[in-house]
């Protein structure tokens, strides 16, 4: 079939929710991706902070392969040995005691906000429910989650969205401080803003914000959705200022491309949550959970966190350097292998001409070009992007 009928039959059979480049992926393996014209696109992408072992990975093929052959699903009215093993490694990793599964990020954050509250009003004051979170943050697009990101852009047409949130400015303690009142219960935040702009607070703000949270006796909710599991340098992004939040949240990189969002907690918030508090049909089925643990397992063994510090810092200093070279980048920042440079200018042209080129990049809040590549990236990678990029900014 010609990618024209896929593309025609895309406009009208899928809902038009997404603004897709003109490109029919078939196969990936490692760092590549191939179009059905046999086209090599270098992935510097990973399905947005997805695939971090790169594509088709056999450690996580055979988990997927073996677990599919002896056991798919069950729901959760039974015990699965993957879901206990799964809870059992993260609780060793993280630090926070208890998980819960679901099957994406929004679906973790809605879990997580709905804890919070739930903890809250049994546990601090019937009064207490609301949430604060940060301008520019990304939480996810159900009605709770999407209300929690403060972005017009996501609200409009869905109103009234439910009550007991509250916007404060991102990497600003003081703004924190003065938002809290008798209502709230929590405070919500990306360690790194992804969606909003590849935005890394200053060193300490998670520290302050922890201790605001023990001073005021609220919940820190952190949503990991897009740093966590490694993607910083760090198993956790909270680990880069050894914090512990009361609430964690994952997805993206946990799954290696199957839906798996995980609501992580302390042992004492936890307890807020008891039979019938909250639940989902498949999350946590025994495939998800097989994959996410071929995923841990492999992060570990292949130490590929060591290479996402060293190959973060690389990426960074190349897109610095670049900086220096082409008046149209504002600044080039990052943390590990989440990295963007904001232009002076829209950044979508350079995404489709860096396309044309063979790579996959993204653009996020307009202006800013976001590198997240796999975490199995080697130097000649970002050589080769980086090369391509200075073309594109020079053109
Ligand atoms: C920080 C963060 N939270 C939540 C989400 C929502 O995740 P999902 O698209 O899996 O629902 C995203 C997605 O980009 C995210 O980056």
């Amino acid at each position: 079939m010609r990618n024209t009928d896929i593309f025609l039959d895309e406009q009208k059979y899928i809902f038009q929710t997404y603004a897709r480049f003109p490109v029919l992926i078939t196969k990936g393996k490692g760092m590549y991706v191939t179009d059905n014209e046999g086209k090599q696109y270098l992935d510097f992408l990973s399905g947005i902070a997805v695939n971090a072992l790169g594509h088709c990975h056999p450690a996580v093929v055979n988990a997927i392969k073996n677990q599919a052959k002896k056991l798919s699903h069950t729901s959760n009215l039974y015990y699965t040995i993957p879901q206990v093993k799964l809870a059992k490694k993260l609780a060793q990793l993280s630090g926070l005691n208890k998980s819960f599964f679901c099957n994406s990020g929004a679906e973790a954050n809605e879990a997580a906000i709905k804890l919070a509250r739930k903890y809250a009003k049994e546990n601090l004051g019937p009064e207490k429910f609301e949430i604060i979170t940060m301008r520019g943050a990304f939480h996810g697009r159900t009605l709770a989650t999407l209300t929690a990101t403060p972005h017009e852009k996501f609200h409009k047409g869905y109103e009234p969205l439910p009550a007991g949130f509250k916007y404060v400015n991102y990497n600003e303690i003081k703004a924190v401080r003065d938002a809290i009142d008798e209502k709230t219960c929590a405070v919500m935040v990306e360690p790194v803003q992804g969606e909003g702009g590849v935005l890394v607070p200053a060193a300490g703000y998670l520290k302050e914000l922890r201790a605001l949270c023990d001073e005021k006796k609220l919940l820190l909710i952190l949503d990991e959705v897009q740093v966590g599991m490694g993607r910083t340098g760090k198993m956790f992004a909270f680990q880069q200022e050894n914090i512990l939040p009361d609430i964690l949240t994952l997805a993206k990189t946990i799954g290696a491309g199957l839906p798996l969002g995980v609501m992580a907690a302390s042992e004492k918030v936890a307890a807020a949550f008891v039979p019938g508090s909250h639940g989902s049909t498949f999350g946590g089925g025994p495939i998800v959970c097989e994959a996410g643990l071929a995923v841990l397992e492999t992060i570990e063994r292949k130490n590929l966190l060591k290479n996402v510090s060293e190959m973060g810092s690389y990426l960074l200093s190349e897109l610095k350097k670049l900086k220096e070279k082409h008046p149209i980048i504002k600044e080039a920042r990052g943390l590990g292998l989440i990295c963007g440079i904001e232009l002076e200018m829209p950044g979508k042209e350079a995404v489709s001409k860096m396309l044309r080129k063979g790579f996959l990049i993204n653009c996020t809040n307009d202006k800013v070009l976001r590198f997240l590549p796999p975490f199995i990236v080697a130097k000649k990678h970002i050589d080769s992007m980086i090369r391509a990029l200075d073309e594109t900014l020079s053109e």
